[in-house]
């Protein structure tokens, strides 16, 4: 029964990008962060921090930074000329801002002695640093999600320019990253928007990796490069070619 209700939550969960402007009690954003903190870390270093945002003019701020991303975006990217002003979040109850404390991937295995061991161990320190600071975010997102909670999981807070901007209005020390940003607050639908996942069967390889279930360069590309592709993907959880075989 357990893995039932937690599975149920689990497919319950969807990214919410239309908030109700309701608030939320003090005690349910707690209640998520406190899901957060008892998210699994390597070597247990914990080395994240939030930093939880409900005042209105902050959220302006914040929402004023993330405008100014969009439009770097639309501007300079070649794949998010779509890229939306997030406006959405000013009805949210709060934004949760996820910071990673960089000081700790010392705690992960390193290497003084042999320069090319150095160089592997302090790349993979950087996938530990970013797993673990994903398994506090997927905590918070089920636990949100539990408590009837909207949340959707915004990146791009740490690319260098919003990330100097966001730890100015927030004031976050220079020294820690701030990785990404989780809203918090009543969706707006109660009807979920469609999703698919991709069959298990295909995600799923034992004991050694099954090659004919690996996505080709053409599916991969197709993927990226076309918009019509990725809805279609969520609608039937595969790529059409891929459907079609
Ligand atoms: C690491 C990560 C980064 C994401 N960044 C953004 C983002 O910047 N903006 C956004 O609107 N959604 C973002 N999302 C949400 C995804 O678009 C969403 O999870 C995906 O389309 C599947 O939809 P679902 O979450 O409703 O199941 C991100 C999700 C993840 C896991």
């Amino acid at each position: 029964m357990e893995y039932d209700s937690l599975l149920s939550v689990i497919k319950r969960r969807r990214s919410i990008r239309s908030y109700r402007p309701d608030p939320v009690p003090t005690e349910d954003i707690m209640k998520v962060l406190e899901a957060a903190r008892w998210a699994p870390s390597g070597n247990n270093s914990q080395p994240w921090e939030f930093v939880v945002v409900r005042s209105r003019e902050k959220m302006r701020q914040v929402v004023g930074i993330f405008a100014e991303q969009s439009e770097r975006l639309r501007k300079y990217s070649d794949n998010f000329k779509h890229a939306p002003n997030k406006s959405y979040l000013l009805n949210a109850a709060a934004l949760v801002f996820v910071c990673g404390d960089p000081r700790f991937k010392s705690a992960y295995p390193r290497s003084s002695s042999d320069q090319e061991m150095a160089k592997m161990y302090r790349e993979n320190a950087e996938n530990i640093y970013i797993e673990t600071v994903s398994a506090a975010v997927c905590n918070i997102i089920l636990a949100a999600t539990s408590l009837g909670l909207g949340t959707v999981w915004l990146t791009g807070s740490a690319e260098s320019i919003t990330g100097r901007q966001l730890k100015v209005a927030l004031k976050v020390p220079e020294a820690l990253d701030i990785l990404c940003c989780i809203p918090l607050g009543y969706p707006s639908s109660d009807k979920p928007s469609p999703r698919t996942p991709r069959p298990l069967e295909d995600v799923v390889h034992f004991d050694e990796f099954d090659d004919k279930k690996w996505r080709s360069d053409e599916d991969v590309k197709r993927f990226v490069g076309e918009p019509h592709v990725w809805s279609e993907f969520y609608r039937a959880g595969r790529i059409p070619s891929v459907v079609s075989q």
